[in-house]
């Protein structure tokens, strides 16, 4: 063999250079025998030259210690680098032949929990992106698929992996997927565990085997997922026509893991808080985003699994539209009109800070160092709102038509955005060229509007701008659907909602035979993610707060009246406005509005979202003054509604616990109304309910309430004596000190908070439990003297030598510094710098840093 060469420099890959194999796959073996820090790894895989693309045999490989190789039986020549394997073409057979290695792996010692790794005594693997080159010699890239039969020897007894079980015996198990995959989706898993069992009879009567395992201990909290699971089984074929195609379907909940979850064929690994439920341990919050997830990962089954994705530029090929069915399935089970405005929030808290920062990139990304650096709110959440306009489009008739094509003539190939949008086109007979836009342009489009009335008609006057972002100077106009309704002044609706499609960079859209001028209602169910500004009055969003049939735009004028609240709060000093407080009580008091609705109407705008408002408008954002505004704003709600909002704690209790969209929503105002009440009653109802509560909802919620107020000391050592043996609990209990402390005391809690006993860096729901909260407490992060910013880095720049992915991803808490004053940047530009100064700093962070730094 020749020689390890030099470690090869980061390199950036370019979507035009993407080019088929030089190799195909047919079958793949595998035998996994397990040991902490010397599993061995045996591969025989069937390879065919492309004939299209003949040429060298490249195989993938890192940190793998490489025992033998044969192919056909016999050695060769071959060149190991620390990123590749490589047989010359010349030294290859003529016509197919069978690749044979063994390698040796240490999945103990494995931090990055990537590929092959053990968490808390159990071995389990991730793989997705490009973690299957450190498991072993292998093209592991999407569009190279295999079927794959898989061994597993080990003494521990659960041993799992993709497919249908084969056969076992004492100390192996066997394991064979029918349906060819790319290596993405390998997963295996061995440990002591316990199993949720269940059953499932799918659309054409195949009997499905169920399980959820899980650790000693956590049996109890399987019962709510296995529930969300049959449920996205049953959606699934009633919706898209989808049918489960293996004999068992597997979960597996993992402590450690750098992400919620992650789809691989029939064996879903799940990081434990994403799966696990109870409702003592459990917000209602958990419970939706574990049926939310579950879901995801099964609806993959079909949207990334069985049509897979050609290069990993398509990511939101299957992301995307994988986020958009969960979304829906997510409205189904509970409320579409709730839905819609989390989704928003998380869309303008996530998407739009992205998409107006230095990381801004188009929801098909044109090049990348590392990949998992684009696994982001862009590709995810855009991705999916690029389904959502290209359904109000085309209409449900034909998004469903153009869906069943797309399963139809890619069903087991690995494919493009092209390929998609060209299902769509057919079935419409439309050019979706312009459409195609949405997934190459970067940048949230700025849409505004202005109104004229004469005679009997009204015209809608839009303008749209999408402003440059890095590499890309110029924009052009995109599609947008735009769904509007005009509603009269006696409240009645004169439209109904409408989908104007504009295409140009200023379009008029007229509507005739009024009677009079009517109010529009612009942007139902925020049709399209832009930016919009209106030139309207407190009066008109305070009628259309009454009287929008549209339950998005309902609250959106409510949260629009909140902001311009706060923003003359910071930026004038004024008083509260009096009406604003009267239309939100107006909304609080109101029994005919769903619960949840009101608690969300009764949500103030983040400080990061009044930030990001402030700096658009030119000004540079004060965290403290941002602060110091919604606290008084707090206060003034509190005092404005003091005579409402004892009763409203009592009348809101929603009796014995369930985790369902009423339950929750009921919870969800109760705790809202709660931490207005801590403000001016001492606590006290506060301190009455988590001594009561039964149920982690409300239990946290008191606590967080007390917190708010500046109180709950005594309450936050009772919950610690309580819950100390519970991780996920505990997650809470880290995260909530942080989130709430004041300030200029948030360094100080993070700092002595990682000297905790309990605290783990290693493990990355704790780690984001302290670090995710103080990146997400505004002013406390922002701290004038810099110590947020210090203790962030510090953490970040140890941590890059165990986890390079949750450390890149946690460097987006910086992303936003180019918004702040000269001192606050200069402080930011430091600790950047001290980050990317570290020796053997991960390619991961290190394009990160080198991006957010611009
Ligand atoms: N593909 C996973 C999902 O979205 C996410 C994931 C990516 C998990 C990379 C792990 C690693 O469902
Ligand atoms: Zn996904």
């Amino acid at each position: 063999m020749k020689d390890a060469s030099a470690p090869t420099a980061p390199q950036t890959i370019y979507l035009k250079d993407y080019a088929a194999p030089h190799h195909w796959v047919d079958t793949v073996h595998l035998t996994f025998t397990l040991a902490p820090q010397a599993t061995r790894v045996l591969s025989r895989i069937a390879f065919v030259p492309n004939a299209e693309n003949p040429g060298d045999l490249v195989l993938n490989g890192e940190q793998l210690t490489l025992l033998s190789l044969r192919i056909d039986g016999e050695s060769v020549e071959y060149a190991v680098t620390d990123t590749h394997l490589t047989v010359a073409q010349a030294d290859l057979p003529s016509g197919a032949f069978t690749f044979e290695a063994e390698v040796e792996i240490s999945p103990q010692t494995n931090t990055a929990l990537e590929g092959l790794y053990m968490s808390s005594g159990m071995y389990c693997t991730q793989c997705e992106a490009e973690g299957f080159r450190k498991i072993t010699y292998y093209p592991d890239r999407p569009d190279v698929m295999g079927v794959f039969t898989v061994r597993v020897e080990s003494e521990l007894p659960v041993l799992l992996s993709n497919g249908n079980p084969v056969a076992s015996g004492k100390g192996w198990a066997e394991w064979h997927d029918p349906w060819k995959k790319p290596a993405y989706l390998f997963a295996l898993v061995a440990g002591d565990l316990i199993a949720h069992n269940d059953s499932f009879t799918t659309m054409s009567g195949k009997e499905v085997d169920l399980n959820i395992y899980v650790r000693k201990g956590d049996e109890d909290k399987c019962a709510f997922g296995m529930a969300a699971l049959k449920a996205s089984m049953t959606w699934d074929e009633e919706v898209y026509g989808r049918e489960y195609d293996l004999d068992i379907f597997n979960i597996v909940a993992v402590d450690d893991f750098n992400m919620g979850a992650m789809e691989n064929k029939g064996l879903n690994i799940f990081n434990s808080s994403c799966v696990l439920a109870s409702p003592e341990t459990s917000t209602d919050a958990t419970f939706e985003r574990v049926e939310g997830i579950i879901a995801h990962e099964y609806f993959h089954n079909w949207t990334g699994n069985r049509i897979t994705c050609r290069d990993w530029f398509q990511l939101c090929l299957k992301e995307g539209l994988t986020v958009y069915r969960d979304q829906m399935f997510s409205g189904d089970m509970r409320s579409h009109p709730v839905k819609r405005i989390e989704e928003v929030l998380q869309l303008r808290a996530r998407q739009f800070r992205e998409d107006n920062g230095p990381l801004a990139h188009p929801v098909r990304p044109e090049s990348f160092v590392e990949i998992n650096n684009f696994y982001t709110a862009t590709v995810y959440e855009k991705g999916a709102e690029i389904i959502g306009m290209l359904r109000r489009l085309v209409g449900d008739e034909a998004y469903y038509a153009g869906c069943a094509l797309y399963f139809d003539r890619f069903d087991g190939q690995a494919v493009t955005i092209e390929d998609w949008l060209a299902c769509f086109a057919q079935v419409t007979g439309r050019d979706l060229a312009q459409f195609q836009q949405w997934y190459s342009q970067a940048g949230t489009p700025r849409l505004s509007v202005t109104e004229a009335f004469s005679g009997d008609s009204f015209t809608l006057t839009f303008t749209q701008e999408t402003p440059p972002t890095p590499g890309q100077a110029v924009k052009k106009p995109q599609v947008l659907p735009i769904a509007v309704g005009l509603i009269a002044a006696d409240g009645t609706e004169v439209l109904p909602t409408t989908v104007l499609e504009m295409t140009q960079a200023s379009q008029s859209f007229t509507f005739s035979g009024l009677a009079a001028r009517p109010t529009a209602s612009i942007l139902r169910d925020f049709s399209a993610p832009v930016i919009l500004t209106r030139d309207i009055d407190a009066t008109t969003r305070a009628f259309l707060l009454a009287h929008d049939t549209d339950p998005f735009n309902k609250w959106e004028m409510g949260r629009m009246l909140a902001k311009d609240t706060l923003i003359a709060m910071i930026t004038r000093n004024e008083a509260p406005a009096g009406d604003y407080l009267d239309a939100l009580k107006a909304v609080l008091t109101d029994d005919s509005l769903d619960p949840a609705f009101r608690a969300l109407t009764l949500g103030l705008p983040s400080q990061d979202d009044l930030a990001q408002t402030l700096f658009d408008a030119g000004q540079t954002p004060d965290p403290m003054a941002i602060y110091e505004a919604r606290e008084a704003l707090r206060h003034a709600l509190a005092h404005h509604f003091a005579d409402v909002l004892p009763d409203l704690f009592a009348q809101l209790d929603a009796g014995t616990f369930k985790p369902d969209a009423d339950g929750s929503g009921k919870r969800s105002l109760r705790m809202s109304v709660l931490s207005l009440l801590s403000l001016i009653d001492a606590g006290k109802a506060a301190q009455g309910l988590f001594e009561s509560a039964d149920n982690m909802t409300e239990q946290a919620g008191s606590l967080l309430a007390l917190l708010g107020a500046g109180k709950g000391e005594e309450e936050l050592a009772s919950f610690y004596a309580q819950w100390f043996h519970d991780r996920l609990v505990m997650d809470k209990w880290f995260m909530m000190q942080v989130a709430t402390a004041a300030p200029l005391e948030a360094a100080q809690i993070v700092a002595k908070l990682t000297q905790h006993a309990d605290f783990n860096a290693k493990n990355p729901n704790r780690f984001r439990a302290v670090f995710g909260a103080l990146a997400a407490n505004h002013a406390g992060f922002h701290a004038p003297d810099g110590g947020g910013y210090k203790l962030l880095a510090d953490a970040l720049i140890d941590l890059d030598s165990l986890n390079p992915q949750t450390t890149a991803r946690l460097c987006t808490a910086f992303e936003t510094w180019r918004r702040y004053d000269g001192d606050r940047q200069s402080m930011i530009r430091d600790q950047l710098m001290r980050i990317l100064a570290k020796p053997d700093l991960s390619r991961d962070t290190t394009e990160m840093v080198t991006r957010i730094l611009g």
